[in-house]
């Protein structure tokens, strides 16, 4: 306000008056009345020029200004160009609001050509991910019409495999389905009190199979728990656990043990899971929960495993409200740890 273009001619018109005044008060000849009229004339003639040439000077720069951001056709640009001119600096102001603008559109292009890269890099890797099981079942199905379909034993064993590459296709686009919707949004989660402990019960008993091949011991812990009632999704939560459980068995090492614990407080429950395994190299710890990625490539693919387990595991727990916490030792073993809220226990 105080530095306006009236407030400067005012100020340029009251020092140019004075400095005439008191010169024209040095000549002997000019009397009150001359002063007082050359006072007044001075003063009007002086703001007015001063006024109207910095009006006009802002006037212009700033239409100049207005007509390249018309050119380029920045629709979203809102300065109105009355509170520019009434401004401290319409030019410093019109200048910082171009600036913060194109630093906004400089942020957006770059998540831009992030998501560009991002979206690059996955479909290079479903890709590659999908051409291993199709081309080992093609192989397979190949060998097969070219005779070997004729030895009943030889076409069994080709058979199995055939539908064990077909299986695995099969885990891969249910995960990338999942995962896409995870990442998109579009799966909603339904929150409702459940009971962890349970899920965990109904997990270790459809993977005591695979246990059993491993001799694999799992246990829970404290073992006289009787509950443990969440605020979780049910379906999703029941993955998150089966991914850490069954990755553990699947990495961990034969006879090894898989401890999951049930740690209460006030508000909450922290749940780990635990194995004896040969852990994960701290180089690549932070990496397991990137889509498709795989601490040992080629045990990963040996015992199945899409490497979009973690991943998924890792956006379910995003949408709780709640982070996953990974400590590794190499030949000691791997410890994944969440917390979820507690249900509120019903008063009666
Ligand atoms: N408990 C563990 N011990 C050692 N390595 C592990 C453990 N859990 C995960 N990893 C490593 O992290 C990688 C990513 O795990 P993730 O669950 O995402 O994939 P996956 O189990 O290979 O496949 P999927 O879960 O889709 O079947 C695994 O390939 C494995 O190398
Ligand atoms: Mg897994």
């Amino acid at each position: 306000m105080f530095l306006s273009p009236r407030w400067i001619a005012l100020l340029l018109a009251t020092l140019i008056t004075s400095i005439t005044l008191a010169f024209l008060s040095f000549v002997p000849e000019v009397s009150m009345g001359m002063l007082f009229v050359a006072g007044i004339s001075c003063f009007g003639c002086s703001f007015f020029f001063t006024f109207y040439t910095i009006d006009i000077l802002v006037f212009r720069e700033v239409n100049l200004i207005y007509k390249s951001i018309q050119k380029l056709k920045i629709q979203d640009f809102h300065i109105p160009r009355k509170s520019l001119l009434k401004s401290v600096n319409p030019l410093k102001k019109l200048n910082r609001e171009i600036s913060n603008y194109v630093s906004r559109k400089q942020e957006e292009i770059e998540e831009l050509k992030r998501m560009e890269l991002f979206r690059r890099e996955f479909l290079a890797d479903v890709s590659h991910e999908l051409k291993t099981p199709i081309f080992a079942a093609q192989g397979f199905v190949h060998t097969l019409l070219d005779g070997a379909k004729d030895d009943p034993v030889v076409a069994t064993r080709f058979l199995k495999k055939a539908a064990k590459s077909l299986d695995g296709l099969d885990a891969l686009v249910r995960d990338l389905v999942v995962l896409t919707q995870v990442e998109s949004g579009d799966l909603k989660m339904q929150f409702e009190e459940v009971d962890l402990l349970q899920i965990t019960e109904e997990i270790i008993e459809q993977l005591e199979e695979k246990a059993k091949k491993r001799e694999t011991k799992i246990v829970i812990k404290p073992k006289n728990l009787e509950e443990c009632r969440v605020i979780a999704d049910y379906q999703r939560i029941t993955q998150v656990m089966t991914n850490f459980i069954d990755n553990a068995i699947k990495y961990g090492k034969d006879k090894g043990k898989v401890e999951i614990e049930f740690e209460e407080d006030k508000k909450s429950f922290t749940i780990s899971i635990e194995d004896n395994g040969p852990g994960i190299p701290q180089e690549h710890l932070y990496r397991i929960f990137e889509r498709f990625y795989r601490v040992d490539k080629s045990r990963s693919r040996e015992t199945g495993g899409t490497g979009l387990g973690l991943a998924i595991v890792k956006h379910i727990l995003n949408a709780h409200e709640t982070g996953i916490n990974v400590t590794s030792k190499v030949d000691k073993g791997t410890r994944f740890t969440f917390k979820l809220p507690k249900a509120e226990k019903e008063i009666h």
